[in-house]
């Protein structure tokens, strides 16, 4: 597709025109060997309950010797291979994964002698085959075997990202409508909105609670994590029946969508002039009129950010909680905030423009950093406990991730600039297959495979698939996109110029 056919289809409202199914374009991936390749993986991946297909294992790597749970079906890695299967017509997988997660959130979830949430979903979960006795048996982990012992608090999120994602593309009302489904939402919800003595609308989080599984600093609220409560709060509203139980939630989720939008708008954002403002702020301010409100300390603010933050961009920051503000660019949060309208158009812009102007930095040689700077010396050493795992530029501490390919696509697709999910495709494309499809590379521009890598990780390979069909269709980001709603808008303002 030329690029122009793209152009022409972001409008000048600032709106893109991914969900005008004019065109399609089923030409190039057709005939990819790659494609074909990275089709043969996954389907192989898949993982069987009774002869159905109910997910995808995490890594098919028999080179390994280490499996550790990467034989397992994880919630939030199998959403690219389910958005891979529904984009191809394939959507049974989708809905018995739906169904088999949903059965496994009313299961028990004991930690030593401590009950966990009942909205919690699991992790992830295996598949037992006894071949003498030809059962099938699953287990399940919430958080119990996990390394560190965290509950996933993005699994949730991510089912019901997944439901409204198979709604979308079947045309099928009939799953979500289904009183176990409607009540499984609910309970997820219920986690999230109860009340507490929050003094955000954020989620407060433990670290290790979502992709970035161990520690690594991103406890209070993760970016990742608001920007998934947001999208899954916006889908679960467009799912909810107006029964009298559905609606109880309704009016919470409208409620505490208005104040997280605002916080998150409002605290989290940063750009030239927000990091310039923060950098006069004054401290020990007291009462409502406070412009610095959560008492940060300008000296805390970090050397690399004022090189790194270019003139024209920006992005949500990494945390925000009292006198602490984490200036670390999370590549995920910020690429589900524009797909889900967390952003407002003119801050997905601006995260598009920093990821161009900040190319080397981010992308480098093979997209997408998971987050940036890496820690080093002292600061990893307190902050992530010693991990060798997460030694600087590895992993989760600056590792690139092919996974986080079909977000960056995503979100350029939305923002109406393919251009730079072509060069970051084109750059995917000239390692993934030949390396084995490796879960992360290592190094400040990601050209090593990473240290403990496992090869043929099925988010690498599905990743990259769902990302090559977004840009042959581009009607298929709407299955996990959302416009702007308009009483979200903050109220228009007029420019100096306007007369
Ligand atoms: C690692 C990742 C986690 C992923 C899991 C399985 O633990 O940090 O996000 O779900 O591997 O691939």
């Amino acid at each position: 597709m030329s690029l122009s056919l793209y152009d022409s289809a972001h409008s000048l409202d600032g709106r893109s025109g991914w969900d005008t199914p004019v065109f399609s374009m089923k030409d190039s991936s057709d005939l990819n060997p790659m494609v074909t390749e990275a089709w043969e993986a996954l389907c192989r991946s898949q993982v069987y309950f009774r002869e159905k297909p109910v997910g995808t294992i995490a890594a098919y790597d028999h080179a390994s010797e280490e499996v550790l749970n990467y034989d397992q079906v994880f919630v939030r890695d199998f959403v690219p291979s389910a958005l891979a299967f529904l984009m191809k017509g394939e959507p049974d997988i989708v809905k018995n994964f739906l169904l088999k997660t949903l059965h496994i959130q009313g299961q028990d979830k004991m930690i030593d002698k401590f009950k966990l949430g009942d909205g919690a979903m699991p992790a992830s979960f295996k598949v037992l085959h006894n071949p003498i006795k030809k059962t099938d048996t699953i287990i399940a982990d919430f958080g119990e075997s996990a390394i560190g012992r965290v509950a996933p608090v993005d699994s949730g999120f991510w089912w019901i990202i997944l439901l409204r994602a198979y709604t979308k593309s079947t045309g099928d009302h009939s799953l979500a409508d289904r009183p176990e489904c409607q009540k499984g939402m609910r309970l997820i919800l219920s986690l999230c909105l109860s009340e507490g003595f929050d003094t955000f609308p954020t989620l407060l989080c433990a670290d290790g609670c979502s992709m970035v599984d161990r520690r690594m600093g991103i406890y209070g609220y993760p970016i990742e994590i608001q920007a998934l409560f947001f999208m899954a709060l916006r889908f679960a509203l467009s799912m909810l029946k107006h029964d009298s139980e559905g609606k109880e939630f309704m009016e919470k989720i409208v409620t505490r969508l208005h104040a997280l939008s605002f916080h998150m708008r409002s605290y989290f954002w940063l750009d030239f002039q927000q990091l310039n403002d923060i950098y006069r702020y004054k401290t020990e301010e007291y009462s409502h009129t406070a412009v610095n409100k959560f008492n940060v300390i300008p000296d805390s603010i970090p050397d690399w950010i004022f090189d790194f933050m270019p003139l024209r961009g920006g992005y949500f920051i990494g945390n925000v909680s009292p006198a602490r503000m984490d200036f670390r660019w999370f590549a995920l949060g910020n690429c589900i905030a524009i797909i889900s309208s967390l952003a407002t158009p003119e801050q997905s812009m601006a995260i598009m423009d920093l990821i161009e102007a900040r190319w080397e930095e981010l992308v480098g040689e093979m997209p997408l950093k998971i987050c940036y700077p890496a820690m080093e010396s002292h600061e990893w050493r307190i902050v992530t406990g010693c991990d060798p795992k997460n030694t600087r530029w590895s992993y989760h501490n600056g590792g690139s991730w092919p996974v986080l390919l079909w977000l960056l696509t995503a979100a350029s697709i939305k923002t109406g600039r393919p251009q730079i999910a072509r060069r970051a495709i084109e750059l995917a494309e000239a390692r993934l297959l030949k390396d084995g499809w490796p879960e992360y590379y290592d190094g400040k521009s990601g050209r090593f495979i990473g240290k403990q890598a496992r090869k043929f990780q099925t988010w690498s390979i599905a990743g990259y698939l769902v990302a090559k069909m977004m840009m042959d269709d581009p009607t298929h980001v709407g299955m996990i996109s959302m416009e702007e709603e308009k009483h979200m808008k903050p109220p228009l303002k007029r420019s100096s110029s306007w007369t």
